[in-house]
């Protein structure tokens, strides 16, 4: 039995938020595995209290890679690839900003996991992989230039199944939408999938590109296979419960 399943999860039902009150409340990291203590260890605490303020951005963390995550975004990236016991997919490479985060975590829980991501921008791609490198040093990734729903769908048809699923690729509705009807058939029974840029603002305006909000709850709110677990920062982590 590894760690993560001998642990109790953590539901935060009343951090909800109604679209008209998306980026209003603070929605600070709160643990989703029951461990002992603040943190789980100093590479965890380090994103409580790490710089911010990258490009200009107060809320953005600035640690050396180019990328847009909050403090508590970091943090839960960091927990759910330390705990998860089972295979990790993540949508949106980029620089390799939450990529190395997940890597790090992995490697910090010396399991032998496989951990994919997935992104179509080749230039910031060869930047993410040596920013991984450096960072993380031996961490295993693999790391695929492919659309998001094409991967998804050439997943399921090898049979691919993960633990977690990070998706921070396209923000449209359509995008996240399809993403997230896949996440159905690739997360694990007891899975999670956290969604970056669902507590967001953007989000409420119809004019902005955001959908984020919309195509995760349309697919997962009204799925009696599915629990709302929490926000933290500006992600939604949603968790498969059959
Ligand atoms: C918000 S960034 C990802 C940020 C990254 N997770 C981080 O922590 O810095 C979104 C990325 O998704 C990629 N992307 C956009 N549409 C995509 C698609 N349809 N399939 C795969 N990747 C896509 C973009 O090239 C971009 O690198």
């Amino acid at each position: 039995m590894t760690v993560a399943t001998m642990l109790e999860t953590i539901r935060y039902p009343d951090s909800f938020l109604g679209l008209s009150e998306l980026g209003k409340k603070p929605t600070p990291y709160k643990p989703t595995y029951a461990f002992s203590g603040s943190y789980i260890n100093e590479n965890h605490k380090y994103y409580s209290n790490c710089p911010t303020g990258h490009k200009g951005i107060n809320v953005c963390i600035d640690i050396g890679i180019e990328g847009y995550l909050q403090q508590g975004d970091a943090q839960k990236l960091y927990e759910l690839a330390y705990f998860t016991a089972d295979d990790i997919l993540e949508l949106g490479t980029y620089c390799g900003l939450s990529t190395s985060i997940i890597a790090q975590a992995i490697f910090d829980s010396k399991k032998e996991i496989v951990f994919e991501t997935v992104d179509i921008d080749k230039d910031a791609n060869a930047k993410a992989q040596k920013n991984v490198a450096s960072k993380t040093g031996r961490a295993p990734v693999k790391f695929n230039i492919l659309d998001a729903t094409e991967f998804m769908d050439k997943a399921i048809a090898q049979g691919k199944s993960y633990g977690f699923i990070f998706i921070d690729h396209w923000h449209g509705y359509e995008a996240t939408y399809e993403a997230a009807m896949r996440v159905k058939r690739l997360l694990k029974s007891g899975g999670f999938c956290l969604f970056h840029d669902y507590n967001d603002p953007a989000n409420t305006d119809p004019e902005h590109v955001y959908g984020v909000y919309k195509g995760a709850n349309d697919a997962l709110l009204c799925d009696p296979n599915f629990d709302f677990y929490g926000l933290f920062g500006c992600t939604a982590l949603f968790r498969k419960t059959v």
